[in-house]
């Protein structure tokens, strides 16, 4: 079978998805499949690219726009070419946090409380102050943690909005939950073993924390029996309504016990520090098995 690696893109986490690439290209097992690289960038005619390589399935190792959110699914869609993962709803829907939240609530899932700006225009410091400092503001469709910063007063309220409106249309505030971050690894709808999050460094679980070697203590997690059935309950609801297919990641901070959603990764890092590969360890299953087991289930 030939397997078309689509890694790079042009959103903000280009690196993080070139890396993701790199990693499953090392752990495709050749003795099954045939490999193309497939680097996509600004220059780059992504449709004929793809077209030409003439690959049985897209495994896709993008994050973030223009690949994470449902634009690329579409294209693979109208080419008739197949591809990994969730499918063009899901993918866009959970890009968007803030929709995610909307759905999420109506759900009766924990998720925090949000505001979202459409821009500067928007900027009310006093309802960020009802909200309650210190509170998180990030870019309402971005990832690996780019551009989000912990603002701890309105001094700091400005600039991190005004950094968060250089990279996105809409800016998502939301209180800052101290508890346990931990991360909920989904592949073929089964939840794989939880991992706890420790930053090393800092007080969330930041870019460094999340890509250098080091910067986070990530390990499987033990809860008490009933609060592990709140987060699988909080990560398998999340997951199914949101129409997620083949594997996807959420993410919980579990405060004061309970699980609050903080979003739905549907194309999850997986490079040499990331998370679902780890969980999926945790669970016996090597990475090339993981990338055997994606690439079936996406074919079915
Ligand atoms: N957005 C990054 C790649 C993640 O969720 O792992
Ligand atoms: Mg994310």
């Amino acid at each position: 079978m030939k397997i078309g690696v689509i890694m790079g893109g042009f959103s903000s986490e280009r690196e993080v998805s070139l890396q993701t690439g790199q990693e499953m290209i090392r752990h495709l097992d050749r003795s099954r499949y045939e490999v193309v690289p497939l680097v996509i960038d600004r220059r780059s005619d992504f449709i004929a690219q793809v077209q030409q390589a003439g690959i049985d399935i897209a495994l896709l190792a993008l994050h973030g726009q223009y690949g994470e959110d449902g634009t690329v699914q579409g294209a693979l869609e109208t080419l008739g070419i197949p591809y990994t993962g969730s499918g063009v709803l899901a993918s866009s829907l959970c890009m968007n946090k803030q929709l995610t939240k909307l759905l999420l609530r109506a759900a009766g899932v924990p998720t925090p409380a949000g505001l979202c700006w459409k821009g500067m225009d928007d900027y009310d410091p006093q309802a960020v102050e009802q909200l309650g400092y210190p509170v998180m503001v990030k870019p309402n469709t971005g990832g690996s943690s780019i551009g989000i910063g912990l603002v701890h007063n309105e001094k700091e309220l400005l600039p991190a909005v005004q950094e968060c409106c250089c990279l996105d249309q809409a800016i998502l505030i939301e209180p800052y939950l101290q508890g346990t971050e931990l991360t909920c690894s989904i592949v073929d709808g089964e939840l794989m073993p939880m991992i706890g999050i420790c930053s090393a460094h800092s007080e969330w679980f930041d870019y460094q924390a999340k890509y250098e070697a080091g910067g986070a203590e990530e390990s499987v997690i033990q809860l008490p029996p009933v609060i592990e059935q709140r987060v699988r309950e909080a990560a398998l609801t999340s997951y199914q309504l949101l129409q997620c297919k083949v594997y996807a990641r959420v993410d919980i901070i579990l405060c004061q016990d309970v699980p609050y959603v903080l979003e739905v990764n549907t194309l999850p890092g997986m490079t040499a520090t990331s998370l679902l590969p780890k969980s999926a360890a945790a669970a016996g299953m090597t990475f090339s098995q993981l990338l055997d087991r994606i690439i079936a289930s996406s074919l079915q």
